[in-house]
């Protein structure tokens, strides 16, 4: 039996795309939907021409009503029969009851070795701090932002002429294999952590 996982985002979508690739073959789960909050997210288009199926449920319209907008979020996870949620650069803080109501099922990747560095501005947050190695980290989300049991980190040495972006780039491309491991861990209902490299 696999496992039905759905995306949220918010954006580019390359978490999101890495996530749709890695879904073949002997892994445990499928891809049942794409979500976003933003009609103009790129990765819309890159969850389309994989044969995905799309959602858009614009937050705008809601006018700050968080738990209206959840439910919209909600109905769509249940029509596509979603059984894990993998934030990917969702860009809404959720609400209590939504997190409750994943709890145990949804991820989020977060591009800092936590519990260091939650919330924005990672990057340039450990240059400043002057750390030899940053990362990133998949994550259980909870009703806490960024702080809910860590699922898998990956290790990226800090050059000494790094600027934020320039970090960024080398983080990103970790992101990229260390959630696909994750959610294939995951998926197939072991919980250790993913330690990379
Ligand atoms: C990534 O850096 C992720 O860690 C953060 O948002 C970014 C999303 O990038 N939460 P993408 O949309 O997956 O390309």
């Amino acid at each position: 039996m696999t496992r039905r996982v759905a995306i949220l985002i918010s954006g580019g979508g390359s978490n999101m795309a890495a996530l749709l690739d890695s879904m073949t073959g002997d892994h445990p789960a499928r891809p049942c939907l794409v979500l976003s909050n933003d009609a103009q997210a790129g990765g819309l288009e890159k969850a389309a021409a994989r044969g995905v199926p799309v959602a858009v449920v614009d937050h705008r319209p809601f006018g700050g009503d968080r738990a209206r907008f959840e439910a919209a979020v909600n109905s769509e996870l249940d029509r596509a029969g979603a059984e894990i949620v993998c934030l990917a650069g969702f860009m809404r803080i959720l609400t209590p009851g939504f997190v409750a109501r994943w709890r145990g099922r949804m991820l989020n990747i977060h591009p800092s070795l936590l519990p260091k560095y939650p919330g924005l501005d990672t990057h340039a947050r450990a240059l400043a701090a002057g750390d030899a190695e940053a990362g990133c980290t998949v994550h259980e989300v909870t009703a806490e932002l960024d702080a809910g049991p860590i699922l898998g980190q990956a290790r990226v040495r800090v050059a000494p002429d790094d600027t934020p972006d320039s970090l960024a780039a080398r983080v990103l491309a970790q992101e990229h294999i260390l959630y696909p491991a994750v959610l294939r861990r995951f998926a197939g209902g072991d919980r250790r952590p993913v330690l990379l490299p």
